[in-house]
């Protein structure tokens, strides 16, 4: 049976450790760390992801605000909005709650962010500085998912990893962390990485998967990973979220994309869901916008 990787209580670990370097920083005279958090429209779980982050931000000692603006809002009028809070010197970090409304365009929005400020690691000169393994901000989930790995002493150098999925934010950045070196900024996981995605055949799937020391899966597809795809004593990473309703009792209940009670049969260790990436991204949120804060703080003194 796999180990299961805590995710929740790992989190609280860093959270801890952060709330004492926010306690340190501030008692030598810095300023609070700050994170604006901005939501375009109602989507009720954007607002519970910013609730937990906002949450998160009180657990570590950072300050928070939520800035909610009406579905209508212009794409100028968010740019605007980004710009003040780009120049505003209270503000470590800024986050624009993702999605936006269809008639802004996501990748502007992005790239708006101050790259100071960006602690989603959503602006392409972040993006960039990672695939060039330079220091910047990583996305939290991909450092997330790496924290966990070493948390739970996986090995990765020379390993085999297959991320499965493509997006922009959290795929790709992962896919980059993975197979990068380990001696470079990023301190990267030096593995052999396969991307799959929605046009690997079924069969080159599992194929693919079945040569996986490390698996990612980050699609939204419930079921997809069985038991059969995985080699004995594999590592499962599942950041699948996804809201389903039970045979069983008829409620509604979150799963991930693998098959959780069959995978766990065969895998070395597998994170459940809830309670296995999904606090280490808030995590490492916080830890993003303390070393955004760290970093405007050094750069005021020089
Ligand atoms: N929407 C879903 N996940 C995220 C995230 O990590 N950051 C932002 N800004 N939006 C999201």
């Amino acid at each position: 049976m796999a180990q299961i990787i805590d995710g929740k209580g790992i989190s609280a670990e860093i959270r801890l450790k952060l709330h004492q370097e926010v306690i340190d920083f501030v008692s030598s005279g810095n300023p609070v760390p700050h994170l604006t958090a901005v939501i375009v429209g109602e989507d009720p779980a954007s607002q519970t992801y910013v609730k937990n982050k906002i949450l998160a931000c009180k657990e570590v000692g950072i300050s928070s605000e939520t800035k909610l603006l009406p579905a209508s809002t212009t794409q100028e009028e968010l740019l605007q909005l980004i710009g003040q809070l780009n120049r505003d010197d209270c503000v470590s970090g800024v986050l624009v709650q993702l999605p936006v409304p269809d008639h802004i365009n996501e990748r502007t929005i992005c790239n708006a962010v101050a790259p100071e400020k960006d602690v989603d690691g959503f602006n392409e000169i972040n993006m960039g500085r990672l695939a060039l393994d330079m220091d910047g901000f990583v996305p939290a989930t991909p450092l997330g998912i790496k924290a966990l790995l070493e948390h739970c002493n996986i090995a990765t150098h020379g390993r085999n990893a297959v991320v499965v999925g493509r997006s922009k934010n959290v795929s790709l950045p992962l896919a980059i962390l993975m197979h990068s070196d380990g001696k470079n900024a990023t301190k990267a996981l030096d593995a052999t990485v396969t991307i799959c995605h929605r046009y690997t055949p079924p069969k080159e799937l599992a194929k693919h998967c079945r040569q996986a020391d490390i698996i990612v899966v980050a699609v939204g597809k419930p079921g997809l990973i069985t038991k059969d795809m995985i080699k004995p004593g594999a590592c499962v990473i599942d950041v699948g979220i996804n809201r389903i309703k039970d045979e069983k009792t008829g409620k509604h209940k979150l799963v991930g994309d693998v098959d959780f009670e069959e995978v766990r049969q065969v895998a070395g260790h597998i994170s459940p869901v809830p309670g296995g990436v999904g606090p280490m991204t808030v995590t490492m949120l916080m830890h993003n916008t303390l070393q955004a804060a760290k970093k405007q703080a050094a750069s005021r003194r020089v």
